[in-house]
């Protein structure tokens, strides 16, 4: 028996959900450990395409048992969304399948509203949040005076503990940020409203995986977002406001370090972002523009379009280190058919000094140059391929360097959006 965490290697959408997806069929329970309603995956339910933010596509799945994690803010308006969308598709999704953490911290109505006008505050200077109040809510989990799910069964906490929120938010918000205020009672009958909704699905999430893991099922740890939007490892303070490494599985969903036994980071063939933050190996130029293209590098969440660049390996590198990666999935190497040559960062100089790894300062970041090996493109089409072999010699040395850079073996190739279009080398399982 043994239980796998999946983790993005880049500045997310690297393509975890697919991964994620093949996965679930070796597990019994999927988790999510952190993040809110920023992360977004597309799924397809009766031809129909539908983008969860919060359930894990596992819910797809009979059988599965799919768990919110404490390590994430909760928007409960979403969260009902996302179970009446599929419960309309004919997805059975009930406390049968799937459990709310009774510590996870709810966004509420003012973290949005703070989100959206300090970003229009800052200007040229903004995050590029996914405005779904996600650092405001981490904020006051760390300053404790967050809201838990749990304090949706006491309607006193819950009362008191908005009421005294509210009165230093609408002081923030009019005083300094220049927005409006909220009131008072509407929050609390919409949050008593949706209390009646969620109780069945509020649970002690940290005691069902472990009566999971007692009884020899296996776990799948869903990260979301990517290694470098990580709030400590990230490239701060572009960044998200949680740990998307893989450490956080332990605290996001109360278990413990020895109950991870594979780590798999998923690494996209090129490297994108969205929102604003430093980015070396950045094409703006026309190769950029065919990689957005041909990846439909949009966001899932916000719809913007993600910026676009070639792999860069010193950052997956760094992923592998804060990670301790065991095995790597490659996705969207599909994508990159039809370039006639490609170029892989394989670390970065600084100051006439070569780097490996990736310096914390954002002024030193900026002064880096990337250093590029150029391999020669693929034009055969390579999304029928099932086995590596069948892979032309150029795209099978493009992984090989992937390999030989980062010293991590290759377990999943995806050559393709749909299921089949894989090429499975070893089971992270
Ligand atoms: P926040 O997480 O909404 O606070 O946004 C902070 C930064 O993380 C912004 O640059 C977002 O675009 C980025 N971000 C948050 N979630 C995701 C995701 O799931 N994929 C890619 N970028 C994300």
């Amino acid at each position: 028996m043994s239980n796998v965490v999946v983790v993005g290697t880049q500045w997310g959408d690297e393509g975890k959900g697919k991964v994620v997806d093949l996965l679930t069929s070796r597990a019994d329970l999927v988790v999510r450990f952190q993040g809110g309603n920023n992360a977004g995956h597309t799924l397809v339910v009766n031809g129909k395409q539908t983008i969860c933010h919060l359930i894990p596509s596992g819910i797809l799945h009979d059988g599965k048992k799919c768990l919110i994690g404490n390590g994430l803010v909760v928007d409960p308006e979403v969260l009902l969304e996302e179970i009446d969308t599929l419960i309309k598709e004919g997805i059975p999704v009930s406390p049968n399948n799937l459990s709310l953490s009774e510590k996870a911290h709810l966004i509420m109505p003012y973290h949005k509203a703070i989100d959206l006008a300090r970003e229009e505050a800052k200007g040229k200077h903004k995050i590029g949040t996914t405005g779904r109040g996600i650092g405001p809510c981490y904020e006051d989990k760390a300053g404790r005076t967050g809201i838990r799910a749990i304090d949706l069964l006491e309607p006193d906490t819950l009362e008191e503990k908005i009421e005294q929120n509210l009165k230093e938010k609408n002081f923030y918000l009019t005083k300094f940020l220049g927005a409006q205020p909220l009131e008072f009672q509407p929050i609390l009958d919409h949050y008593r409203a949706m209390e009646e909704l969620l109780r069945p699905y509020i649970r002690d999430v940290s005691l069902e995986i472990d009566q999971a893991i007692r009884s020899g099922k296996q776990i799948l740890f869903e990260g979301a977002q990517g290694t470098h939007l990580d709030i400590d490892h990230g490239t701060y303070p572009f960044v998200t406001s949680s740990n998307p490494v893989s450490g956080a599985a332990c605290a996001g969903a109360g278990v413990g370090p020895d109950k991870l036994h594979h780590i798999n980071g998923i690494v996209k063939a090129y490297t994108t972002r969205v929102g604003s933050g430093p980015f070396p190996t950045e094409l703006l130029d026309k190769t950029g523009d065919y990689i957005q293209e041909k990846g439909a590098e949009f966001g899932a969440t916000t719809g913007r379009r993600r910026r676009c660049g070639w792999l860069d390996l010193l950052m997956v590198r760094d992923s592998v280190r804060f990670n301790g990666l065991t095995s790597l999935s490659i996705t969207k190497l599909d994508v990159l058919t039809g370039l006639e040559k490609l170029k892989i960062c394989v670390g970065y100089e600084l100051q006439g000094k070569r780097i490996d790894s990736r310096p914390a300062s954002l002024k030193m970041l900026a002064q880096c140059i990337p250093v590029y090996e150029e391999l020669p493109g693929w034009h055969d089409d390579i999304s029928d391929a099932r086995e590596i072999d069948r892979l032309p010699r150029e795209t099978r040395d493009y992984l090989k360097k992937i390999e030989e850079i980062t010293e991590v073996p290759l377990s999943i190739i995806s050559v393709g959006p749909m299921r089949e279009q894989t090429i499975m080398i070893r089971d992270p399982f």
